[in-house]
C-alpha cells in the first residue's frame, strides 16, 4: 500500500522536527505494512524573502493532489508579523476548507504537568476549534478619520451608535474586525464534534462568550442546541471561555470533547498545550474529512533555534500520528504514539524535557521504537 504525503518544513526548526517525523513514519510504514512517498514543497520565508511568493497558485495546485499534509512551523524574524501567519498557513487552511483543527489534550505517562495532583487519568480530552470563521476571517479595517477618506458604512454605524459621534466631522482613528458565525460553518464543526463525543466519553462542552458577543455566539449555541437533539446519548454544557479557563487548570478530568469557534480555539489549546506538558507536545490537525488535511505541531518556528537540531520532535511526530490516522493507517498511528511514550519514559527526550538528546537522536529512536512497540 502506498500514501502519498505532502510535506512542507517551514521556517526555524519547522524542517529540522518534519525530518524527524518522516523518519518515525517511514519506519511504522515498514512495520505496517505500507509505503509513504513523501513530496516537498518548498514553502516559507526563505522563499518569501527570494521571491515575494507566499502561496502560490502553483503551490495550491500542487497541495491539491493530496489529501494530507505535513507542516512542520511558520514564522521568521527577518519578516514582519502576520505576513507568513496570514499569508501561508491561515491561506492554506482556508484555502483548503479544512474547517476542524483538532487539538488533542492528552498527558502523557512519564510527562510533568504543571497542575497539582493531577496525573495521564485526569487530562485526556480533545479541543474541536473551528477553523474557518470567527474573527479569523479577515474582515476589518483600521480607519483614520478623514485623512483615508473613508466612508464605510460600518464606519458610520460605530461613530453614530458607539459614540454618538458623526464620521464626517469628528472623525478620529479608530480600527475594527469582524467575527463571523454561520449556521453552515458552526454545524459542521459542532457536528463534528458531537460523532466524535459520541464515539468517546459521550460528554461534549460548548465553550463561547454568548454572554456579552450574543449575536456571533447566540446563533453559534442556538445551532449547538439544534445539533444536540440528535445526540440524545451525548451530554452536553455550556461553559464561557473565561470560566473555561479556570476548569481547564482546576477540574481537567472534567472534559470529554470541547466545541469552539475559532478565537477561543486558539486561546484555550494554547493552556491546554501547557497542562500536557508544555508546547513541545501538543499536536494539531487541521481537517477537511473530504479534501486535503494539514497536520502540524501547534508551536511555532522558534527561529533562534534553527538548525542547531535541539528542538523536541515530540509535537511533530505526534502530529504525525494523527496523520497516519486520517489516512487509515490505525495501527501504525497508535504505535507511533506508543513510542513517543516509551522514549518519554526512557528518558530519550530533548532539552525542554530536561533530557540531553537531540531532534535527530529522538527522531532516529523512536524510529527504533515504532517498529517493537
Ligand atoms: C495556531 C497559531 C496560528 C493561529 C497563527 C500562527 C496564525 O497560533 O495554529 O494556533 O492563530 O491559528
Ligand atoms: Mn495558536
Amino acid at each position: 500500500m502506498q500514501h502519498r504525503v505532502a510535506a512542507i518544513g517551514g521556517d526555524g526548526i519547522g524542517p529540522e522536527i518534519v525530518a524527524a517525523g518522516k523518519d518515525v513514519l517511514d519506519a511504522a510504514g515498514e512495520r505496517f505494512g505500507f509505503d509513504i512517498a513523501w513530496t516537498d514543497f518548498d514553502i516559507g520565508a526563505d522563499r518569501y524573502l527570494a521571491t515575494g511568493d507566499l502561496l502560490t497558485e502553483e503551490d495550491i495546485r500542487g497541495l491539491s493532489k493530496f489529501n494530507a499534509i505535513y507542516f512542520g512551523a511558520i514564522g521568521d524574524d527577518r519578516v514582519k508579523p502576520g505576513i507568513l501567519e496570514k499569508g501561508i498557513l491561515l491561506a492554506i487552511r482556508f484555502h483548503f476548507d479544512q474547517f476542524i483543527n483538532l487539538r488533542p489534550i492528552k498527558l502523557l505517562d512519564g510527562v510533568a504537568t504543571p497542575l497539582a495532583n493531577k496525573g495521564p487519568q485526569d487530562i485526556d480530552f480533545v479541543v474541536v476549534r473551528e477553523n474557518t470563521e470567527d474573527f479569523y476571517v479577515g474582515i476589518g479595517s483600521r480607519f483614520a478619520g478623514r485623512r483615508e477618506q473613508k466612508t464605510l458604512d460600518v464606519v458610520r454605524d460605530i461613530y453614530s451608535v458607539r459614540f454618538g459621534l458623526d464620521v464626517e466631522t469628528d472623525a478620529e482613528e479608530l480600527a475594527y474586525q469582524i467575527g463571523v458565525v454561520t449556521r453552515e460553518g458552526a454545524e459542521r464543526a459542532i457536528r463534528y464534534a458531537f460523532d466524535l463525543a459520541a464515539a468517546r466519553e459521550k460528554k461534549l462542552t460548548s465553550v463561547d462568550k454568548a454572554n456579552v458577543l450574543s449575536d456571533v455566539y447566540g446563533l453559534w449555541r442556538d445551532v449547538f442546541t439544534d445539533v444536540a437533539a440528535g445526540y440524545p446519548d451525548v451530554k452536553t454544557e455550556f461553559n464561557f471561555v473565561d470560566a473555561v479557563t479556570m476548569w481547564f487548570v482546576k477540574n481537567p478530568e472534567w472534559f470529554d470533547v470541547v466545541v469552539t469557534p475559532n478565537m477561543f480555539g486558539d486561546i484555550i489549546t494554547d493552556l491546554g498545550a501547557m497542562i500536557q506538558g508544555g508546547l513541545g507536545l501538543a499536536p494539531g490537525g487541521n481537517i477537511n474529512p473530504n479534501g486535503t488535511s494539514m497536520f502540524e505541531p501547534i508551536h511555532g518556528s522558534a527561529p533562534k533555534y534553527r538548525g542547531l537540531d535541539v528542538a523536541n520532535p515530540l509535537a511533530t511526530v505526534w502530529a504525525g500520528s494523527m496523520l497516519l490516522d486520517h489516512i487509515g493507517e490505525h495501527e501504525a498511528a497508535a504505535a507511533v504514539l506508543r513510542a513517543i511514550e516509551r522514549s518519554i519514559l526512557d528518558g530519550f527526550v530533548t532539552r525542554d524535557m530536561g533530557g540531553a538528546k537531540k531532534t535527530s537522536e529522538v527522531g532516529r529512536y523512536l524510529a527504533t521504537l515504532v517498529k517493537t512497540v
